[in-house]
Formats: structure tokens, sequence, C-alpha cells
């Protein structure tokens, strides 16, 4: 295949500022057609990245449209359905954070995607830096030895725009949409910004969670504000992820990862000196830099790497089973807080 057509469902803040870019300038992919409820939405994108078609129903698109892939970059509450569209008509996908709202959507799309043979990449951009890859190698290569604790800060100023939903207006700028207000009320900071720091931490140390119990705050807004979670990992590390939404907006966020083993600690600081730091208790250790400020957040990335899957160039950098590693520990905190329980990954599937 020399060329890779992909379409886009959900033309909102996210897929102008990151996907459709990302496909345009990618030298062997096509954007054929756009989708959105709101299809004055998708005109106006289709007519700033020259797309051809626009669509107001994903089953029209995927009936008239030949596509290869599909990017999923609709509100959170429709990731579930519009991807097991998707797969059904044997398309491979780049879904964005969270993939789904539960474990148990998650498990089904993944299973489904397994059986039609198709890949889901998963818009956690952390997963395409520098930073992440070296840790996720080194954890692998052994260079703390077995890990114990994981210790995770995930500060933003998120809730920011639940308090003062027109904050961004005029102070940052965006090529087609912002972001939807309401997106911010309906959705806390477990949905909206653990979920990355969740999905970091399973990325680099490569496991799960077992069970999950978690405290939340709502602070002065209607929706959770301040998350403290304390995980077990299947293989057996603890971990304490925390995570808050309430600093100023021109405050840059804390986006910080300590792990501790047997043979020694590392840690990054991917938001504010983006730099990873080993630590080995024999007395050796490593520090990596990224001093490309355009790579801190190579927002273009999972989208290029969809392209890059389908034409067979490279390898799913960012897979669903490991966003539903992060899934998990997101469904099972808002569980754990609304009971005050303990809730264990199993109890997210019941009889499943
Ligand atoms: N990875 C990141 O850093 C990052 C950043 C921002 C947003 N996101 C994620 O991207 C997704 C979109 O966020 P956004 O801020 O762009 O939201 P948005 O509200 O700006 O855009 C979402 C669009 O989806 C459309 N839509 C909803 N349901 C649909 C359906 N069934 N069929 C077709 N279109 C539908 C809406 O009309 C809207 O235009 C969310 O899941 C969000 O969590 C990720």
């Amino acid at each position: 295949m020399d060329t890779a057509r992909i379409g886009v469902v959900g033309t909102g803040w996210w897929a102008t500022e990151a996907h459709i870019p990302g496909l345009v300038e990618h030298p062997q992919a096509e954007v054929p057609a756009l989708c959105d409820l709101d299809a004055e939405r998708a005109t106006r994108a289709a007519e700033h990245y020259g797309v051809d078609a626009v669509y107001d129903d994903l089953d029209r698109m995927l009936a008239r449209e030949s596509l290869d892939g599909l990017v999923v970059a609709s509100s959170n509450a429709s990731h579930y359905e519009l991807a097991r569209r998707a797969i059904d008509a044997g398309l491979h996908l780049l879904i964005e954070k969270p993939m789904t709202e539960t474990a148990l959507e998650g498990r089904v799309l993944l299973a489904a995607a397994e059986r039609a043979g198709t890949e889901i990449v998963v818009g956690h951009t952390f997963h395409y830096t520098r930073l992440a890859r070296r840790a996720r190698e080194l954890i692998t290569d052994g260079a703390i030895g077995g890990i114990e604790l994981v210790h995770s800060l995930f500060a933003s100023s998120a809730i920011q725009q639940v308090r003062h939903p027109d904050a961004l207006e005029g102070v940052w700028s965006f090529p087609v949409h912002g972001p939807t207000p309401q997106n911010f009320s309906a959705y806390g900071q477990g949905q909206n910004q653990l979920t990355h720091s969740a999905a970091l931490a399973a990325f680099v140390i490569d496991d799960g969670p077992e069970s999950v119990h978690a405290f939340m705050d709502n602070a002065d807004v209607s929706v959770d504000a301040v998350d403290a979670l304390s995980v077990r990992f299947t293989g057996g590390a603890l971990g304490t992820l925390a995570s808050v939404g309430t600093k100023p907006g021109d405050d840059t966020p804390h986006n910080e990862l300590r792990i501790f083993g047997s043979d020694g600690w590392m840690e990054i600081d991917m938001e504010r000196a983006t730099l990873l730091t080993l630590h080995r208790y024999d007395g050796d250790g490593e520090q990596m830099r990224e001093e490309d400020v355009s790579l801190h957040y190579p927002l273009r990335a999972p989208a290029q790497n969809l392209a890059d899957v389908v034409l067979g160039r490279a390898p799913n950098l960012s897979p669903g089973s490991i966003a539903q590693w992060s899934v998990e520990i997101v469904d099972a905190a808002y569980r754990s807080a609304a009971s005050g329980a303990l809730v264990t990954i199993a109890d997210l599937y019941g009889d499943a």
C-alpha cells in the first residue's frame, strides 16, 4: 500500500489541532472525508484542511468512502460506539483518550479488534516522547531491578475551565475550533487528566492494575478536581497516583513520575524540566533532557503513527492494551471514590 486513506470522526478542537494536520503533513496519508454530528463544524475543518467530503453520520461515511483507518476524536462517551462500527468495517483506529469510559467497553473493543485483525492506537501523546520510551526501555532492561513503588503527580489547570468556561477566549489561538467549554464540566480531572498520567505510568512499567482505592474531592466545582489513588499493580508494585486540576492557567503543569526498584530509581519530569534521570544503587546512572520544545508534547505523532501502522511502516507505539490499563485505573477510581471501598479490577468486569 502506498497511501493510507484515513477518515476522521469528531472534528472539534483536538482533531483540528492535532490529528488532521498530522495526517495532512504525512507524506503517505490522505484524508478523504470528515464526519461530525455537527456538519457545520466538519465543513469548517474540511475547508481549512482541503478535505473533499463531509458527513454527519459515521455509518454513511463508512458506506461511501473507501478508508483504511479512522481517527475517533469525538466526545468521550461516543468513543466506544463509533470505534465498534469502524472495527466492524475492518479499519485500523486511532481513538482519543480515554479509549473508553468503562473497562468493560475497552475489553470488548480490544477483543473485536483482535478478531478483525485491526490495530487500536490510542492518543496518549506522552508515549511518543523520547523520555517515556527511554524510561520504558530502561525498566524492561532491568535498570532499576524489580519495581516496588510507582509515584505519579499530574497537576494542571483543567478545572479553571470549569470555573471560567470562556477563560481561553483570546488567550490561546486555534486553527479551526477551540475546546468545547461544556466538556470541562462534563468530565472531571480523572477522565480528562489522570487518564494521561495513569497511562504513562502503566506504559513505562509495562504493567496494569490489580486493585485501586481512591479519594476524590470536587473543590468548588461539579466534577472531581482533586484525585488521590492507591494502586496495586499485577506485578506486585504499589503505586500512588495523584492529580489536581486547580492550578492557574499560566502555571506550567506538573507531570512527574518516580519509580523505585530493588536496584535503583528513576524520575521523569515530563512538563517542567523535561528530564529523565536514572539513579542506580551501584552508582551508575544517566540523564536525558528533551531540548527540542516541539517534541515535549508531540501532538501530531499519534495520527502519524496510525498512518504508519496502516502502511506497515511502524509498530503501534501506543496500543489499546496499554490504554486499557489506564481505563481500568480511572474506572476503578471513580467507583472506589463513590463507594469508599477498594475496587479490584475483576470487579469491573463482573461475570463478563
Ligand atoms: N490527547 C490530548 O492531549 C487531548 C487533548 C484534547 C482532547 N482530547 C480528547 O479528544 C476528544 C475530543 O475532544 P475535543 O476537545 O476535541 O472535543 P470537542 O467537543 O471540541 O470535539 C468533539 C466533536 O465530536 C463531535 N461528536 C460527538 N459525538 C459524535 C458522534 N457520535 N458522531 C460524530 N461526531 C460526534 C462533536 O460534535 C464535536 O464537534 C476527547 O475524547 C478528548 O478527551 C485529547
